[in-house]
């Protein structure tokens, strides 16, 4: 019997390149070669595509993967991939490869992908759009104002007035479609909020404004099952840093992470499984996401961060949350493109 050609999609072409090169070659190493055919499929800073042989992987960023290309990998194109793989594993993060354009090339092709369609992806990666539908939901999220950047340029002290008014320090600014807390500040007074907003911008055109919550964080995988939602067991973040960082999610030892909570009650830990997995379903979310937020002191669960997709790092939240219900990662990762080919033999028209 042919195998599965599942071809593992790494690389790209956001500010989270590097993320997706570790949680790609993960997944590839952790692929089950019983039950599929694995495939290295880099995207270069271009967006083009290449099949890289499994040596380039373990390059240590994506520039020495990219100055291997021409010598070692082989470039295909776009409509090229259909006859590479039957299976797209995706592990790209960020702009053009989580929210939504990857996924609408892959359905002008007619493969089937891991998470959400295009609409829910662009959703997944739009943190102002997703708290207006959250909130029409009733789904708690934080207080928040988007800012424009020709506003921000042209009507500087109004835009800090109305924050004033609205608002008291700290706060948070972020852009709104990134990850990996790139460009996000917590900001504690009006200079750190020039700069906070300043370098938001160098990200997108707006600025997510949001007020500090000051709670536990927490993070919560959901997997789809028989068209059915389910959380697995939740993880509370402690941040070594005032929040979560780039370097605390990815710097080896930087925090603590404990699955199941240790300072969240097991009823609101049960609440906050609920509250994701609603959350999931009102942004039209498939196969996977990660839902992440805080446990307010007052018991409110407020979400922060719906993500379509997750990081695959060893030590990322998906596989840890696997570990806790028993399952290693070549099986989780099974199961998620086992998963992803029942949602994708049911749809009709693009997912
Ligand atoms: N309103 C807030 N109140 C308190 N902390 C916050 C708030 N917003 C963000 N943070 C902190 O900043 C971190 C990064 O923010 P956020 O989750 O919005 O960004 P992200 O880049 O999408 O993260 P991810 O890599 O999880 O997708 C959070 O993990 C949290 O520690
Ligand atoms: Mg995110």
């Amino acid at each position: 019997m042919n195998k599965l050609r599942v071809g593992v999609i790494l690389g790209g072409m956001s500010s989270e390149r590097e993320v997706s090169l570790n949680s790609g070659r993960n997944v590839y190493d952790n692929l089950d070669r019983e039950a599929f055919d694995p495939k290295a499929v880099f995207m270069d800073g271009r967006g083009r595509l290449w099949v890289i042989p499994w040596q380039l992987i373990s390059q240590n960023t994506t520039t020495d993967i990219t100055e291997r290309l021409e010598k070692e990998a082989r470039r295909i194109s776009y409509e090229g991939l259909k006859e590479e793989i039957d299976f797209a594993f995706i592990s790209l993060h960020g702009k053009f490869g989580e929210d939504g354009c990857l996924q609408g090339l892959l359905e002008l092709l007619g493969i089937p992908y891991t998470g959400p369609g295009v609409l829910a992806s662009a959703l997944g990666m739009d943190k102002h759009i997703q708290q207006l539908i959250l909130r029409a939901a009733g789904i708690g999220v934080p207080e928040s104002v988007l800012v424009r950047e020709e506003t921000w340029l042209n009507e500087r002290e109004k835009v800090k007035n109305a924050l004033f008014e609205r608002f008291r320090f700290p706060l948070f600014t972020k852009p709104p479609r990134e990850g990996s807390s790139i460009g996000v500040m917590l900001v504690r007074d009006e200079t750190s909020l020039i700069q906070g907003i300043d370098e938001a911008l160098k990200w997108d055109r707006t600025v997510l404004v949001e007020e500090f919550l000051d709670g536990t964080e927490f993070s919560s995988i959901i997997l789809e099952e028989d068209g059915e939602p389910c959380a697995l067991e939740v993880t509370e973040i402690t941040p070594q840093s005032d929040y979560f960082t780039y370097d605390d999610k990815y710097m080896p030892g930087r925090c603590r992470k404990f699955t199941p909570p240790k300072n969240i009650p097991p009823d609101a830990a049960a609440a906050i499984k609920k509250e994701a997995v609603r959350a999931f379903r009102v942004l039209g979310f498939r196969s996977y996401g990660r839902i992440d937020g805080f446990y307010m002191k007052d018991g409110r669960i407020l979400i922060t961060d719906p993500n379509s997709s997750s990081g695959m790092a060893p030590s990322s939240f998906f596989f840890e949350q696997a570990a806790c219900a028993g399952m290693l990662p070549s099986m989780i990762i099974g199961r998620l493109i086992e998963n992803a080919l029942v949602i994708h033999g049911e749809k009709q028209g693009p997912l």
